[in-house]
């Protein structure tokens, strides 16, 4: 078993628990969730690198790509060729309202199951295509299922931690995206020599996952704060115990009680969140998650072989070096998994908007500059988009905040990857100062805006986090707010 832990600290709520086993294997398996949509991301840029798939369905660029030379910045420039990858993220933009509502009607495990569901039709539809339609509708379903998942894990896996590991079990989200679509670098590489079907078992080996999801959803929990607010409260409590693998949960118990009782007098939770007491966790949500896109993170990763072809290498070596960026980006988020409750969000992300600033300056030694960048993302801006959205909103504006940064960074997603080729076509390497003046932007946010929120109870956010900071307290007016759940209000020297 592992060691007790008290969460909390300082003047904060001490909650009894261990991390129980039962914790870590919920986690892992809603975090299956992540890892269908980093496969996702990967897939497509592979696929679309594949003749026998572009010759099928694209023959318009297959020609292109025949008569261009290696270096061509033009020969992928096609709408169409881009609405394959970026239409995913628009299905994806609209179901996460759905979601939204879902996730706090039903719950956290249902809207997991959903995702599963339209994850598995969408590899059905995908895999077996024969007609471009058959594609994109596929691509479609698995956007729903995007919607969905990526509305409920980061939720969920944020209920579910104690405060004091919070940040590192969110992040297995974001490990599980990374070792996603690490797994679609390989098995492109792999497929890119098996003809004339490769394309076809690339988006078929999506249905493994997207199976896990399926099943494991059916075994997990849900979470604590998701039964009280729906009024199960002695299931509540028997989770919590289960979860937290000790007999004495009355005080964080009597916390969500509390943060539910609130949540439950907000019946319109999408007008509360146009509020003014709403703006500070909501301008966060949604810029941080414009940031993370315009990091220009997505060029990579959707097109790092098309990227590395256009640099000059050939097929076989662009497919390589994309599996090997892909392989960065998995350890890294391990790093920010480490440093997150340690080192605190802000600590991570201002480091890495230097590290990313640098590398995006300079295009020439591109494979070792990639990864340098894809670190940097991956310990800051990759994860703590996910993280900080789902742990600073106050529970009765939290699943409608949430659709919010959902939503944002499946709008962002779809611009970059609709937009990206024909950039690279139109600016060349100028492209890379584009995204480069972003990430200036994005340090004088975080360095200015940002408050951490390392350690904080999630329903103690308002409280210790809001109403403290030197900028977004203003918008805090006392009528609209009601103090946080049970937690005593001390300011801690890390939070201003
Ligand atoms: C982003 C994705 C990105 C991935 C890369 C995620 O946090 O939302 O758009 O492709 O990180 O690891």
């Amino acid at each position: 078993m592992a060691p007790a832990i008290a969460v909390g600290g300082g003047d904060m709520p001490v909650f009894e628990g261990r991390i129980t086993v039962y914790v870590v294997a919920c986690v892992i398996i809603a975090a299956f969730g992540g890892l269908m949509f980093g496969y996702d991301i990967g897939i497509s840029g592979g696929v679309t690198a594949m003749d026998d798939f572009l010759e099928r369905f694209f023959p318009r660029v297959y020609e292109k790509k025949k008569h261009a030379h290696e270096d061509n910045y033009c020969k992928y420039d096609n709408q169409f060729l881009q609405l394959f990858t970026s239409c995913l993220y628009l299905a994806a933009l609209i179901a996460s309202f759905v979601a939204s509502r879902v996730c706090s009607k039903q719950g956290r495990r249902p809207t997991m199951q959903i995702a599963s569901f339209f994850f598995l039709v969408g590899v059905v539809l995908t895999s077996a295509a024969f007609h471009i339609s058959m594609l994109i509708l596929g691509r479609l379903a698995l956007g729903i299922g995007v919607g969905f998942a990526n509305q409920a894990v980061p939720l969920f896996l944020s209920e579910l931690a104690p405060a004091k590991i919070r940040g590192a079990l969110n992040i297995s989200f974001q490990l599980f995206i990374t070792i996603g679509i690490f797994i679609a670098n390989m098995v492109n590489y792999a497929m890119s020599n098996v003809h004339p079907y490769g394309w076809r078992l690339s988006l078929a080996i999506a249905g493994v996952p997207a199976l896990f999801l399926c099943v494991g959803s059916m075994s997990i929990c849900e979470t604590p704060t998701s039964l009280i607010e729906r009024g199960r409260l002695e299931e509540g409590r028997v989770v919590l115990q289960r979860i937290r693998g000790v007999a004495n949960v009355d005080n964080e118990f009597d916390s969500i009680v509390h943060a539910c009782e609130m949540a439950n007098q907000v019946t319109k939770p999408f007008s509360k969140l146009m509020k003014r007491s709403s703006r500070p966790p909501l301008v966060i949500a949604i810029l941080l998650q414009v940031f993370q896109q315009f990091t220009g993170i997505n060029a990579i990763m959707f097109y790092a072989p098309v990227l590395f072809q256009t640099v000059g290498f050939g097929s076989e070596a662009s497919l390589l070096s994309a599996v090997i960026t892909g392989l960065v980006n998995v350890f890294s988020t391990l790093v920010s998994v480490y440093a997150v409750d340690k080192a605190g969000r802000r600590a991570l992300l201002l480091e890495a908007v230097v590290q990313m600033f640098i590398t995006q300056m300079e295009a020439i030694i591109v494979v070792v500059l990639v990864c340098v960048f894809v670190m940097g993302f991956a310990w800051s801006w990759g994860p703590l988009g996910w993280l900080i959205p789902s742990e600073t909103f106050p529970l009765e504006t939290r699943t409608a905040g949430f659709a919010f940064a959902v939503s944002t960074n499946m709008l962002f997603t779809f611009l970059v990857a609709q937009a990206f080729l024909s950039m690279l076509c139109n600016m060349k390497a100028g492209i890379f100062f584009f995204f480069a003046a972003w990430i200036v932007v994005m340090g004088l946010f975080a360095m200015f805006l940002l408050p951490e929120t390392k350690g904080v109870p999630v329903d103690a956010v308002t409280e210790r986090v809001w109403k403290q900071h030197w900028f977004w307290k203003r918008f805090m007016d006392e009528e609209d707010v009601k103090p946080a759940a049970k937690a005593p209000s001390g300011i801690h020297p890390h939070l201003t």
